[in-house]
């Protein structure tokens, strides 16, 4: 990733259709920018970190008609019930767009028309198989391999032409291809790279942005006849809520200089449309690209591809029963850890929830801050002891192992490998672990003259985790914050600074500790068989 110049940064997730419910993989999107943001601005960094709703196109308006209401009516509705489920994961968002706000379709014509006014639009006649059915056209490929005929209706395709606006996509090739040879960052991970840069070499069609047959979406300017494809009009809410259309507006005063985005982060389906037709409609516009486009892959669920006949689809009932039964830090945690930020999909399951829940967070976290908690209850009366620092480290040199860890963590968590940064501060607490388990401080603590070792050791936990709780923070906020508090800290995450917070001692000795029970430990796995959906 190129470091941004100024403390600025800028995360967004895909804007979603609200021709369905939210389910898991929206919210998996969400929720790991969310955990980004959250560090991000813990990290010290301005950030701003965007989400919304795609509302325009042929099939909500078709949506909507089923229903007999409007499609304005209908994508309040969806948008609506999108924002609650992301509000009630507590997802940090700055910002919520939807491509149906006033200024957001402003700015498109505004962009538009600057693109034509750049000649890198031009009104063309497109002739091709279309499906009156599914108002779809297929080229000459995909129709021959459909034997001419929709793969719905099942009737024949009929040739048809059509005059749309196009954008010189071909015009941008070799800019396109040198762009990515000087940033091999900006698409990741690199296998998303490769593709991309692999289908990129095969050459480039100019392609369509504007519809004629249906209505619901943004006028082309001058042109009543046209509305902008949707996908064209989708990308760009990743600067129209910026309001980089209109640099004297409130809206840019505050936010333009946001762009260029620190990540965009999507799903490898839509990688195409973000990593080779919107860089090149912005290199039309003359506007800098984004760092970075990360495409992560896709959950599937108990092992197979998620559908609702299989009964195996992870919607937001099914998140709701292991919210309630694990808890949203939990629910957090694994997705952060488990889920598909590499090349490979991951598999959503049950058994694999409650393994991770476990091993993670109640055998090391959970166990560990109440072994702590307990021992400096037990042996210092519930009292921060000194470290008089005359006593061996077991083989740790304590301050300089939780830098070099705080580092790690906070580099890696920079750079989206959110389990890495995970695992570099879960280390710190395995090591918390296995300098008790060698040390025996609950074996010195029996003998009076041991007593100041004992009070060194326990000291050194007690510090460590809370290190280790601040570099978990952005992940597991609710609890994190539970164990701050336990061991007397009051922070603040944006007004206290990681960087700072993670140095090593700033536990006060003579602070009260509490007794902590971070996770509970649960017998079985969730019974996914029994959903009420
Ligand atoms: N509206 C477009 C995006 C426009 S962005 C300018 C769109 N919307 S969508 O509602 O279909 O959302 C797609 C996104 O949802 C994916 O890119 C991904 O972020 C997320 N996911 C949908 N299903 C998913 C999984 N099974 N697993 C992980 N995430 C997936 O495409």
């Amino acid at each position: 990733m190129d470091a941004p110049m100024n403390n600025h940064r800028y995360i967004t997730t895909p804007i979603y259709y609200v021709n369905a419910d939210p389910h898991i993989g929206h919210l998996y999107t969400t929720t790991v920018c969310d955990v980004w943001a959250r560090f991000s601005r813990f990290a010290g960094h301005d950030t701003f970190f965007l989400t919304g709703t795609d509302e325009h196109g042929l099939k909500v308006e078709q949506s909507a008609q089923a229903r007999g209401i409007e499609p304005q009516q209908f994508a309040d509705e969806i948008s609506a019930s999108f924002r609650k489920v992301m509000t009630g994961m507590q997802l940090t968002f700055d910002d919520f767009i939807r491509t149906t706000d006033e200024a957001h379709e402003r700015q498109v014509q505004l962009f538009v028309e600057r693109l034509q006014a750049a000649d890198a639009v031009y009104l063309g006649e497109f002739e091709g198989w279309y499906d009156e059915g599914q108002e779809e056209y297929y080229t000459e490929t995909q129709a021959k391999d459909l034997e001419y005929h929709s793969p719905i209706s099942k009737k024949p395709l009929v040739r048809a032409r059509e005059k749309n606006y196009y954008f010189r996509l071909s015009a941008f090739q070799e800019r396109l291809e040198a762009y990515f040879k000087k940033h091999p960052n900006f698409v990741r991970p690199s296998a998303r790279y490769n593709e991309v840069l692999g289908r990129l070499r095969a050459g480039l069609n100019d392609v369509p942005m504007s519809r004629t047959n249906f209505s619901w979406g943004i006028q082309m300017p001058n042109d009543p006849d046209h509305v902008i494809y949707v996908w064209i009009d989708a990308l760009f809410n990743y600067i129209t809520a910026l309001g980089l259309a209109e640099p004297e507006s409130d809206l840019a005063s505050k936010r333009a200089s946001y762009w260029p985005a620190t990540y965009h982060v999507i799903g490898k389906e839509i990688l195409w449309f973000h990593a080779v037709i919107w860089p090149a409609i912005l290199m039309a516009l003359d506007i800098p690209l984004p760092a970075c486009i990360y495409a992560h892959s896709f959950w599937i669920s108990e092992g197979q591809k998620m559908s609702k006949s299989m009964g195996n689809f992870i919607d937001c009932d099914v998140l709701d029963r292991y919210r309630e039964t694990y808890g949203l830090d939990a629910l957090r945690y694994f997705m952060a850890t488990q889920g598909p930020l590499g090349a490979t999909d991951s598999n959503f399951a049950a058994s694999k929830f409650h393994e991770t829940y476990t091993s993670d967070l109640v055998n090391t976290v959970g166990n560990c801050a109440s072994r702590v908690n307990a021992m400096i209850g037990k042996y210092c009366e519930g009292v921060c002891p000194t470290d008089s620092g005359q006593c061996a480290n077991g083989g740790v040199e304590w301050d300089e192992f939780t830098a070099k860890q705080a580092e790690a963590s906070m580099t890696a968590m920079e750079q989206f490998d959110l389990s890495s940064s995970i695992e570099e501060a879960l280390a710190i607490v395995r090591k918390v672990d296995a300098f008790i388990n060698d040390t025996e401080p609950f074996k010195l603590a029996k003998d009076p003259e041991a007593k100041e070792t004992v009070d060194n050791i326990l000291y050194r936990c007690a510090e460590a985790l809370r290190i280790a709780a601040c570099l978990l923070w952005a992940v597991i906020p609710e609890k994190s914050a539970a164990l701050l508090s336990s061991l007397g800290q009051n922070v603040t995450p944006g007004q206290d600074r990681l960087g700072s917070l993670t140095q090593w001692g700033q536990l006060q000795p003579g602070t009260n500790i509490q007794k902590i029970a971070l996770f509970p430990r649960l017998e079985a796995p969730m019974d996914v068989t029994s959903t009420s959906s």
